[in-house]
């Protein structure tokens, strides 16, 4: 039997060339009186973007104060910075300007005005949020997915802790997306975008459910397109409509629609990646890159038709005399997808050398992350993440 699921995706999604157009009547919609304009360390003035959201709340003579400065794998310090504002200029709506680390680190900001005591405290599973600001996004690059989806990740840079929470209040009251605004994105930051894309989707697809046929046909397909759309954007990155189909998979990729009737999504290549982004200050998106392909191999004879057909359906590979070789196959060719598009397939390759004693940590703190096993393909434990780490190091 499919899974009984709950399917909610609130937010108001403006998409288009013109899209920006519409963020003062969106934030004024939202019956805002101060805004906390939050973006990151230098694109947003640099392209442009920020002026254009000032302008358009001027036009609204909608108040607002700014903080930039979030980095990739947002630093809870900022975090804490921004609840000070907000506290202190009344602030009670959030708009975020930029991407997953910067919507992250507002909806952070927005659970600890909303909620006594220290936020951390959310991430440290040592109790639940009640409440948290309203959240909207300006979109600026297509990867994590944040704007529609109700997770928000943040490092404890003190102790090296990157760590997730999750709770519906946090997701946006509108994201407005405008393809055109990715355009400005660094080779590297669209690619990696592209591979969480693709990850969020795959670890939605890879379980041991009973899947609805709808699920996975929608799944497929925007694997297909994304796999489809990265190669266009890697010959012409200033491709219009490659980046719109880009844009609205990374959100359609991350807010529940590809894990409807599945019991269980894995998520374990991301469990482990985000401790190396805890560790080591990856990019995301090249770190799931670096790992996905060790992970893959380890877990797949737990769930061979499920590799095998997205060996054929997604990545077109002929079907091979074994199962097995089929599915090698189906991991070699997005292994060579990601060389293709200049993304890691190792730790080397990502730039990193964890130590074995590194490693040891690293598992240990994943397997803390998880309160447990990773993952529902083969659940992983701390001994078969050391393995994963270790056989990942290239
Ligand atoms: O800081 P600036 O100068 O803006 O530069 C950013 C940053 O260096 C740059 N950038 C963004 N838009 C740009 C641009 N540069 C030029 N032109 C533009 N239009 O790109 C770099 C990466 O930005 P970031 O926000 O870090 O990217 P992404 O959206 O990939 O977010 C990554 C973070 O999201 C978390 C990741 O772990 C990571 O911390 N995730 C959040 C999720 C969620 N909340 O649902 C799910 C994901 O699985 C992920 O874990
Ligand atoms: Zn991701």
């Amino acid at each position: 039997m499919y899974s009984d699921f709950l399917y909610y995706a609130p937010t108001k999604v403006v998409f288009g060339k013109n899209s920006d157009q519409q963020i003062g009547a969106l934030v004024k919609e939202q019956g805002a009186t101060k805004v906390l304009i939050h973006y990151g360390s230098e694109s947003a003035v640099r392209t442009g973007v920020l002026q254009r959201v000032e302008d358009a709340l001027c036009a609204e003579q909608i108040a607002y104060v700014k903080l930039g400065g979030v980095v990739p794998n947002p630093r809870l310090s900022l975090v804490y910075e921004g609840i000070e504002l907000c506290k202190k200029e009344q602030v009670d709506f959030v708009l975020a300007v930029g991407g997953g680390s910067v919507i992250d680190s507002a909806k952070a900001i927005g659970y600890g005005v909303a909620n006594e005591g220290d936020v951390w405290d959310f991430y440290d599973f040592k109790r639940k949020a009640n409440a948290c600001l309203p959240i909207g996004a300006v979109l600026t690059i297509s990867a994590a997915g944040s704007e529609m989806s109700g997770s928000c990740v943040i490092t404890n840079e003190k102790t090296g802790e990157k760590r997730g929470y999750s709770s519906d209040m946090s997701r946006c009251k509108f994201a407005v997306m405008n393809p055109e605004f990715t355009m400005t994105l660094p080779k590297y930051q669209t690619m990696s975008g592209a591979v969480d894309i693709l990850m969020h989707t795959m670890e939605r697809y890879f379980n041991q459910s009973d899947n609805m046929e709808l699920t996975d046909v929608i799944a497929e397909g925007l694997m297909c397109t994304v796999l489809k759309h990265t190669r266009i954007l890697n010959q012409n990155p200033n491709d219009y409509k490659a980046r719109a189909e880009l844009m609205w998979a990374g959100s359609l990729s991350h807010n529940g629609l590809t894990s409807c009737g599945v019991e269980k999504q894995d998520f374990a290549t991301h469990k482990l990646e985000h401790e190396l982004g805890g560790m080591f200050d990856v990019t995301h998106g090249a770190g799931l890159a670096a790992l996905w392909g060790m992970w893959a191999r380890y877990v797949c004879h737990a769930a061979p038709a499920r590799f095998v057909r997205f060996a054929v359906e997604v990545m077109g590979v002929c079907q091979m005399e074994t199962d097995a070789d089929t599915i090698e196959k189906g991991i070699t060719a997005m292994e060579d997808f990601y060389r293709e598009i200049e993304m890691p397939t190792s730790l080397k390759e990502l730039g990193i050398a964890p130590t074995d004693a590194q490693i040891e940590e690293l598992a240990a703190r994943c397997e803390k992350a998880c309160g447990g096993p990773a993952g529902v393909v083969v659940p992983l434990y701390k001994e078969d993440m050391i393995k994963i780490y270790t056989q990942a190091r290239g």
